[in-house]
């Protein structure tokens, strides 16, 4: 979806996607606190995330209607890495759009604290360059386009993208899109951050390289993370829960909390006995049997 596009559907700005939303949508998402002012969560008990019995049906070209939450309940704690996993179209990218206020829920409660989404197609402006679509949110911000290029350089360097500044979107790898894409969402300083498909079109060795900078710009810098993955080695790796999903309309049939010390090792037994676990579970979930 282009930033036009989404620009054309009522209620949605496209700023949203680096969590500038505008206030007084129709959206029971809370929106536009500063990124650090509290350290005291608003969906309550210790949770930045709470949506609770999420309904949501997509309009198709067509006119009907596409139901793909039914009944979504799901916590991510203040500082937690919540994993997402489930089938393809079972409803995880919408569920992300609610959570940052890009669509709203038919019925059920979705409140959260800033949250900033990494689109699963990297919505890179074609005209800027890469260091200047990096820095877009601080832009957006109200920074100065000088500020904002020297907020976005070091990021941009740790993640081997250096000599790249200047390019163009269209001159640069699927897998450097991603990048730039996610230097944008963390640079939009919000306590939340909604990652969908992050590492998605990396190579295998790439995409090591970017959990291991996760985890650690995790730890210098503590967020609630929702990560949309389809990798279920890496849904252990990184998260402290990870939560199935059954397919279209999704809600959630499986949890599973990860309590193994950081950083972890795929190789190590029980990351891998988590795995075949959780896999278990996607497998049962595809049959229907779980
Ligand atoms: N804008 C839209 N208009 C109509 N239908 C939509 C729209 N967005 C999503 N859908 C439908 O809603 C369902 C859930 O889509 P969604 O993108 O949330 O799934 P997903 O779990 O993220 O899938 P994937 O793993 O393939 O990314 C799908 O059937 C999809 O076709
Ligand atoms: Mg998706």
């Amino acid at each position: 979806m282009t930033p036009r596009a989404l620009r054309a559907q009522p209620g949605v700005d496209p700023s949203n996607l680096w969590g500038n939303a505008r206030e007084g949508r129709a959206v029971s998402t809370q929106l536009e606190q500063p990124a650090r002012a509290s350290s005291s969560p608003v969906a309550g008990n210790g949770a930045s995330v709470r949506l609770e019995g999420v309904v949501h049906s997509h309009r198709d070209r067509h006119g009907s209607d596409v139901q793909a939450l039914d009944g979504l309940s799901l916590l991510a704690g203040e500082g937690e890495l919540l994993a997402v996993v489930g089938p393809s179209g079972c409803g995880k990218t919408t569920m992300l759009e609610l959570i940052c206020g890009l669509q709203a829920p038919d019925a059920g409660r979705v409140v959260s604290r800033p949250a900033a989404l990494m689109p699963q197609r990297d919505l890179l402006l074609p005209w800027l360059s890469a260091l200047d679509n990096a820095g877009l949110a601080v832009r957006i911000g109200g920074s100065s386009r000088q500020r904002a290029r020297e907020l976005a350089a070091p990021v941009f360097a740790q993640l081997g993208l250096d000599g790249f500044q200047r390019a163009r979107p269209h001159e640069l790898s699927g897998g450097m899109r991603q990048r730039v894409a996610f230097v944008r969402t963390l640079l939009a300083g919000k306590p939340v951050l909604c990652l969908d498909e992050p590492f998605g079109a990396l190579d295998a060795i790439t995409r090591q390289e970017m959990q291991v900078w996760l985890e650690q710009a995790l730890s210098a810098a503590p967020r609630t993370v929702v990560l949309v993955t389809h990798d279920v080695e890496e849904a252990v790796l990184l998260a402290d829960r990870v939560a199935v999903l059954s397919p279209r309309p999704g809600q959630v049939v499986a949890e599973l909390t990860v309590t193994l010390p950081r950083p972890r090792s795929r190789t190590d037994a029980a990351v891998v006995t988590l795995r075949e676990r959780a896999l278990r579970v996607l497998g049962d979930v595809r049959r229907g049997t779980a």
